[in-house]
């Protein structure tokens, strides 16, 4: 069975098609994943404008799904369902989306899935490599989420922690913005931290280990924090008289880089261990940055852990995603009726 995946949370339209392979070991197939990048759009505002984002979905999605249909040589018949990301994100995004889902699935008499874009995230690491041996440990990192999640059957996913201010995503965007670097700053900073000294300056690394006051169920030790790097790199650059010079600014990108990735791989590995987790993966825009994917094999490696990642593309965010999420639903009986929303605020 095929089905139509449909991603517009942020600033990517995504349309894809997955197909089921009928091995339970690697379920899924990626037949086509298109994506249409709103970056140049934003670029020139330094991050996303949502009202320009959920009009550029409008302009988009028609075309956006008709090339994932025809590079997956799938026509509307073939097709045993459309999913659709239903949040969290941006409203005025979302809306483009499920609104077009809601419509192609009742005019071509399809079943339709709700997918959290999370979900979508996690199943990427199953679309690339199959099956995680579980229990499992997720860290999903993006611009918009840093969260550890506990797989103990496919498809059911608890919280185990999250960040109490920014995103790693958004540390690194808002990094690059103070450096002057461009938007968005993850891969800038990315690219730059590889020629810097990774010890080049102090900067703090936050370890909390107290409940979140908003999160009671949660034992607040693998929570994150990022806003205090931040604040300490604009500290530092503010109270430089004159303009950084290129190797400070490749420096302070290797120094960031690396409190950045050490916290995240600490308590992945912490959580790791505390649930007996027999694999360990990382999903997420982040999980494209080139130090957190070698350290994280290493330390795998290391510890005797398989750890698995997403390629690429099923990095930062795509639809052939969550039609995996969509397919996983699917065979749980879990189909959205034709009052679906989106829902910016969605849990998982
Ligand atoms: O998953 P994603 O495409 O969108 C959200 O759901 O947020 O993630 C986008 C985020 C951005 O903050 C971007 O700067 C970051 O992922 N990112 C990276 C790298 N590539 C993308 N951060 C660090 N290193 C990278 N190579
Ligand atoms: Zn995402």
């Amino acid at each position: 069975m095929r089905i139509l995946g449909i991603e517009t949370s942020c600033d990517e339209t995504s349309a894809a098609v997955v197909e089921e392979t009928g091995d339970s070991a690697a379920p899924w197939q990626v037949r086509s994943n298109v994506i249409a990048s709103q970056a140049p759009i934003h670029r020139e505002w330094g991050g996303v404008v949502p009202e320009l984002a959920s009009r550029q979905h409008v302009r988009d999605i028609c075309g956006v799904v008709d090339l994932a249909l025809q590079q997956g040589r799938t026509l509307w018949r073939d097709l045993g369902a459309v999913a659709v990301t239903q949040g969290p994100g941006l409203v005025g995004s979302l809306l483009v989306g499920v609104s077009f889902a809601k419509a192609a699935a009742a005019a071509a008499g399809l079943p339709l899935v709700a997918v959290h874009h999370l979900a979508g995230h996690i199943e990427s690491l199953v679309l690339q490599n199959g099956e995680l041996p579980l229990p499992a440990v997720v860290l999903v990192v993006s611009g918009g989420h840093t969260s550890l999640y506990l797989l103990e059957r496919p498809g059911d996913y608890r919280l185990l922690s999250r960040t109490r201010d920014d995103a790693a995503g958004e540390a690194y965007d808002k990094v690059a913005k103070l450096l002057g670097l461009g938007y968005p700053g993850g891969p800038i900073v990315d690219r730059l931290a590889a020629a810097g000294n990774d010890r080049a300056l102090r900067l703090p690394a936050t370890r909390l280990t107290h409940r979140d006051r908003n999160a009671p169920d949660l034992k607040g030790d693998l929570d994150f924090s990022f806003s205090g790097l931040k604040t300490a790199i604009l500290r530092h650059v503010r109270a430089r008289e004159a303009a950084l010079s290129e190797r400070e600014i490749v420096d302070i990108c290797a120094t960031f880089q690396r409190v950045v990735v050490e916290a995240l791989i600490n308590r992945l590995f912490d959580a790791a261990r505390r649930f007996g987790a027999k694999s360990v993966g990382v999903a997420g825009g982040v999980s494209a940055n080139s130090r957190l994917r070698a350290d994280l094999q290493d330390h795998g490696r290391r510890r005797e852990i398989p750890t698995f990642l997403p390629s690429l593309t099923l990095s930062t965010d795509n639809a052939a995603m969550i039609a995996a999420a969509g397919l996983r639903k699917l065979r749980a009986g879990l189909t959205a009726g034709a009052d679906l929303n989106a829902d910016p605020a969605l849990t998982l």
